[in-house]
């Protein structure tokens, strides 16, 4: 095998992140967040940055044609040679054909759909705390920083992300029932996907989701 692929599905606040930095040390491949790319995109101030930005606040997906061609730019730097985790990346059936189209097969490739029911998406989604400088994710309650609103990594100031809030919640998980959801079922029917339970500890999710790659190896 070339390539591992791993590739985190879940709804908005499933803990996608939170594994991904996880996973991604532990595999050792490079973690590529298509929302972190945005965001950095618009912090650069460039025009990708401004258009996806409009459809992020308000819950929206980003069209498959912004998403994809940013998405393919990223995997084919250096870093990604031996492969690399996706986290929130596909999101949509066409975005899964596409990558599909570029692999081609040759690739180990590990689709895990960490599962979270919606009562508790928005509990976590209202108390989160991102850090802007080096991307860790905090809780109010779940996850606190040492020192209230200081980044433990590198004590930049945390924030709260603008699609954050109660309201657009409700928006981006109707967005991820009617978008994303079809996309396991297309992975159920070609290379299988290992369901985890996330609504357990992180370190308890972590196992599980460590115990999926492992098991695609075997
Ligand atoms: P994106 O940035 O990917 O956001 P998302 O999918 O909505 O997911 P989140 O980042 O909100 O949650 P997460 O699953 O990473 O959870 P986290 O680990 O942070 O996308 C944002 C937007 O960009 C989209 O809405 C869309 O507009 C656009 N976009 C991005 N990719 C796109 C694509 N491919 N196509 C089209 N548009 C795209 O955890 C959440 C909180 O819960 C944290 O506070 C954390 O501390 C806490 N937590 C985590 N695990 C646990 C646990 N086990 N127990 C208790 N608390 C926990
Ligand atoms: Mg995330
Ligand atoms: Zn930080």
């Amino acid at each position: 095998m070339s390539q591992t692929v791993l590739i985190l599905l879940g709804a908005p606040g499933a803990g996608k992140g939170t594994q991904a930095t996880r996973l991604a040390e532990s595999r050792r491949l490079p973690h590529i967040s298509t929302g972190d790319l945005f965001r950095l995109n618009l912090t650069q101030g460039t025009e990708l940055g401004k258009q996806a930005s409009k459809f992020m606040d308000q819950g929206r997906l980003v069209p498959d044609s912004l998403v994809i061609d940013m998405l393919f730019d990223r995997v084919s730097q250096d870093d990604c040679s031996s492969g690399y985790l996706l986290d929130g990346f596909p999101r949509t059936v066409a975005q899964a054909e596409a990558l599909q189209e570029r692999l081609g097969g040759g690739e180990a490739l590990v689709v895990i759909d960490l599962q979270v029911p919606d009562h508790l998406i928005v509990e976590r989604i209202v108390g989160r705390l991102s850090c802007p400088e080096c991307g860790a994710i905090f809780h109010t309650s779940f996850n606190p920083p040492v020192k209230p609103g200081t980044c433990d990594s590198c004590q930049a100031a945390l924030t709260q992300r603008a699609d954050d809030t109660a309201e657009v919640v409700q928006t981006r998980l109707s967005a991820y029932y009617e978008q994303t959801a079809p996309v396991a079922d297309f992975y159920r029917q070609s290379c299988g996907v290992c369901v985890v339970d996330g609504t357990n500890l992180p370190d308890e999710v972590f196992k599980a989701c460590q115990e999926c790659v492992t098991e695609a190896a075997a």
